[in-house]
């Protein structure tokens, strides 16, 4: 049997989703530390879809900004006249006979799983309904499209709750917003919708309407977690739905040996990779694709952005460490920053109030207090004084420090970009390093002290 066609995606992003209450679209407020719209096309794409088109009107360039380097294209919605209405502009693009079946989604169900629409799909092709949505259970269905069954199970209507009586207001059962199809027989009926509703709307639900009208089945396939498919609409349900993604990301590296000293305080986004055995206390935020190692320490109120982390790493307090690499057995902070493009060696330490930017600290190298260390590369061995900054910058482009191997600064010395130290070196404390240093030499640039003797007394009494 051949494999069947992989499907064809409409998502829906054309809504400004007034109940945000906020300047921006709703669909690029972040879950997790990024546009909730990423992690919906994250599904999809896992699906390996044929084609992929994103309904785009409110705000329309920023949401094509956000999406800039994904494999969809865009389709346009100039005014919002609901969700039928949306789907019906992606259709030259999706081609109104294409083969394959149709998936559309609402673009705010940041928790939707590739998993659930791989479900509803191999359902759909087994059940052989015209239509298959999701739809789930809520304590509190305010708001959501009503599914109503007759006698039997069948679906027969969706109502909007603005569209709703009393008794279909109680109803619990709610319509998720995902909805697998014909392409033939969705824009089919698209093309016939009426906006004669509350809203004055094109409503997508009222496709399931005509279809069963025509005699066709339509399902509605119960999803068992509801949190998954409840879509996001206020400011709170922003909120919970990045609880919800950091806790399943909890449970996940729970599962696989990482130590969450309070897995309800931990701010881990689902694509970093942890080994086991690695202790994360609470107050940690790991955001971006970060890949740690085993036996790593992360104390409480570390950020750590799009970084690498070897075994045996600890970071403690408050460090903020982005774009950054971190060999094994390395100890960073408390209270330190490592900027992008910094490589922090096996065996390195990085102390106290200590800032790197594009520099390379050498295996068993260490800045323990105080610095500023930027364009540096810096070999095996070296020793970085409390205090010592490079002075990278003229005002008008950046140089580089080059430290060999086995370098000792002493405190407080400034070492003049472009400048480099030669093997075994030693800079004096207080030094304003601004030519090379021979190897095994010692650089000493200060004034030579004077003690005036009888000074105090003398100006105390006048
Ligand atoms: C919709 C469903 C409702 C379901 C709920 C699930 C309809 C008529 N109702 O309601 O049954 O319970 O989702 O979350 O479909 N959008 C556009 N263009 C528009 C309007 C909306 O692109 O003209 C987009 C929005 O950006 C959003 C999605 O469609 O991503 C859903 O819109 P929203 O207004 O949130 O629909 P609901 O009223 O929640
Ligand atoms: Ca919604």
């Amino acid at each position: 049997m051949a494999a069947p066609a992989s499907p064809s995606v409409v998502v829906l992003a054309a809504g400004q989703g007034t109940r945000m209450r906020s300047k921006t679209i709703k669909l690029l407020h972040e879950v997790a530390g990024r546009p909730m719209i990423l992690w919906v096309l994250d599904a999809v794409l896992a699906l390996s879809p044929r084609r992929v088109v994103v309904v785009v009107g409110y705000q329309a360039e920023r949401v094509r900004a956000c999406l800039a380097d994904l494999p969809v294209e865009f389709a346009v919605q100039e005014e919002r006249r609901g969700t039928g209405h949306a789907v019906l502009r992606a259709a030259d693009a999706v081609g109104r006979k294409s083969r394959g079946e149709l998936l559309i989604l609402n673009g705010d169900l940041p928790l939707v799983r590739a998993a659930s629409l791989k479900r509803l799909l191999t359902g759909h092709r087994r059940s052989g309904a015209a239509l298959s949505l999701l739809s789930a259970r809520l304590e509190d269905p305010t708001g959501y499209g009503r599914v109503v069954r007759g006698t039997g199970g069948h679906l027969e209507r969706i109502v909007e709750h603005k569209d709703a009586d009393r008794a279909t207001r109680a109803v619990q059962e709610i319509n998720c917003g995902v909805y697998c199809g014909a392409p033939r027989d969705v824009f089919g009926s698209l093309d016939r919708l009426r906006p004669d509703n509350a809203q004055g709307e094109y409503y997508l639900t009222d496709v399931a309407h005509l279809l069963i009208d025509a005699g066709k089945r339509v399902a509605a396939v119960r999803h068992p977690d509801a949190a998954e498919l409840a879509g996001v609409n206020t400011r709170a349900e922003l909120s919970a739905a990045s609880r919800a993604m950091f806790l399943r990301k909890a449970d996940e590296l729970q599962a696989k040996g990482v130590t969450l000293v309070d897995a309800t305080r931990t701010f881990i986004d689902p694509r970093a990779r942890i080994g086991k055995d690695t202790v994360i206390d609470p107050d940690v935020v790991i955001e971006g694709s970060c890949v740690i190692g085993e036996d790593c320490r992360i104390r409480a109120g570390v950020r750590l952005r799009d970084s690498r982390l070897g075994r045996g790493v600890e970071i403690k307090d408050h460090c903020l460490i982005d774009g950054a690499r971190v060999g094994r057995d390395a100890s960073v902070g408390p209270f330190a920053h490592l900027r992008p493009g910094s490589t922090l060696e096996q065996d390195t330490k990085v102390g106290n109030f200590v800032e790197l930017k594009k520099t390379r600290l050498g295996p068993g190298s260490k800045a323990s207090h105080l610095s500023y260390l930027g364009d540096a590369d810096i070999g095996p061995g070296c020793n970085i004084g409390a205090g010592t900054i490079t002075c990278n910058y003229d005002g008008q482009s950046k140089s580089r420090t080059i430290l060999e191997g086995g370098v000792f600064v002493g405190s407080d010395s400034q070492l003049v970009a472009p400048v480099r130290v030669r093997k075994g070196a030693y800079v004096a404390a207080g030094t304003t390093v601004t030519e090379d240093v021979p190897a095994g030499s010692l650089a000493i640039g200060r004034n030579r002290q004077r003690n005036v003797r009888g000074w105090v007394t003398r100006r105390k009494k006048a």
